[in-house]
């Protein structure tokens, strides 16, 4: 099995969490994408979906799928998404694709957050993945210093720019120790959006592709 047909295997699993009548949250980027279109196989069974980002949205439409406003449907009762590392707790790193804060939004306004993935994103520490954080512009050289006395080393995500006008720096050389702490600490530097680890809100289930089949962690 390759690592897409192993992405594809967990978003044929999550499929089954989908309920008739439901709107449904939707990630980004390549694990995201095989749910989008296996979703369009089912598309008459679900009242819609909230995408988190512009290029989610766009493949939804182009399945026919509606895309709603997250201000006019509320609380979600499923989120499908992917992310680039997770530990054993459902604690992910995720905005490899630069979508982290449509993304930790959507995770925020759901009742259940299914995370998919092939079985090399599952780790034991987070941080081999650079750390991504959404930051406004301005904030650049601020946030990269305080990055640099985490310990970290930012480098500007170059030729990017976010769904929301803003900047990415993907932080390397951090091990995430403790994820709701630093969670909690990046939140507060001044300048940043988001900061692409979800340990505060984590995922609800973790369903891995794997080369023996798909296997499951709540
Ligand atoms: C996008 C994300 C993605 O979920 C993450 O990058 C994983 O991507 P892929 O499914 O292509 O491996 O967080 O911002």
């Amino acid at each position: 099995m390759t690592p897409d047909e192993m992405k594809r295997a967990a978003a044929e699993a999550a499929i089954e969490y989908v309920e008739p009548g439901m709107i449904v949250g939707i990630g980004t980027g390549s694990t995201a994408n095989h749910f989008i279109d296996l979703l369009a196989g089912i598309k008459s069974r679900i009242d819609g979906t909230v995408a988190s980002s512009e290029a989610s949205a766009e493949r939804l439409r182009g399945h026919g799928i509606p895309v709603l406003d997250l201000n006019e449907v509320g609380e979600l009762p499923l989120y499908v998404d992917g992310a680039d590392e997770s530990n054993k707790y459902l604690h992910l790193i995720k905005g490899g694709g630069g979508a982290l804060t449509r993304e930790k939004i959507v995770a925020g306004a759901s009742e259940k957050f299914v995370c998919i993935a092939d079985e090399s994103k599952l780790v034991d520490v987070l941080g081999a993945f650079p750390l991504p954080i959404e930051v406004i512009p301005m904030a650049r050289s601020l946030v990269a210093r305080k990055m640099v006395a985490m310990g970290g080393k930012p480098v500007l995500r170059e030729g990017f720019v976010t769904d929301n006008g803003n900047i990415i720096l993907d932080v390397h050389n951090l091990e995430i120790m403790e994820p709701v702490k630093m969670e909690t600490e990046i939140n507060q530097i001044p300048g940043v959006v988001t900061v692409g680890i979800f340990a505060i809100r984590p995922a609800d289930v973790l369903i891995l592709g794997c080369r023996d089949g798909v296997k499951t962690l709540t």
